[in-house]
């Protein structure tokens, strides 16, 4: 069972990097609780679509905070926050084991990545789905699935070295999906 607040304090994940983060840059690495899940929508709204209008940027991180709010908790279920030193959110992903509701959603399925564009090319990326592969398997699940599309070149190549293969594509021509999945046997 994982704990329900606090999960790990000062997770040196940047250790086998080129950017070595002093001991006083270490990331926390929390449950989300409801009341994260505002920041957490900023940034992914930042993360995905940070070239946008502002006016654009607050709808959709409105609509996002909706989405995370509702999709909160449940058996099977975390919302992972990476905090900086200063208590701000720097990275975020969504990590479901349960039944899914739609054909289309692969189970378990590790959802919502997104890290701060500074905090970034240090390992917080490779840290979040790596814990979430942990939480799976802590679950008693053999596998892990993920979607990103074709064109997300960065996070394809952090995947592929992280041993996720490509088991099927779907959407539009100009906006190919990419289902991955890893073994975790
Ligand atoms: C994709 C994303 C999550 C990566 O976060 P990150 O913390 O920078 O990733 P990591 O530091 O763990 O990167 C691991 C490896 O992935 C690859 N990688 C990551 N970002 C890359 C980039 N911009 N260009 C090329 N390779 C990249 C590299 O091989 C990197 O290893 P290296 O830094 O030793 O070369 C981040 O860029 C992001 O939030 N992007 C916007 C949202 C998004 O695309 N989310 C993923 C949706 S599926």
């Amino acid at each position: 069972m994982i704990a329900p607040v606090l999960l790990f304090i000062g997770l040196r994940y940047s250790e086998r990097r080129r950017h070595v983060l002093k001991a006083s840059e270490d990331v926390l690495l929390l449950e989300a609780g409801i009341e994260d899940l505002g920041e957490a929508s900023v940034l992914l709204v930042t993360s995905f679509f940070g070239e946008r209008n502002p006016s654009f940027l607050a709808v959709a991180a409105h609509r996002e905070h909706r989405r995370l709010r509702e999709h909160h908790g449940g058996d099977k279920h975390i919302q992972l926050i990476a905090r900086s030193p200063a208590g701000d959110a720097v990275g975020y992903v969504d990590c479901d084991g349960r039944p899914s509701k739609s054909p289309g959603r692969p189970r378990p399925y590790v959802s919502d990545l997104a890290v701060r564009e500074d905090y970034r090319r240090r390992g917080l990326a490779t840290c979040l789905v790596q814990k979430c592969e942990s939480i799976v398997k802590a679950w008693a699940f053999d596998r892990v699935f993920l979607k990103v599309e074709a064109s997300n070149e960065a996070a394809r190549k952090m995947y592929g070295e992280l041993g996720y293969e490509v088991v099927a594509m779907d959407g539009a021509p100009s906006k190919q999906i990419c289902t991955i999945k890893k073994s975790l046997l």
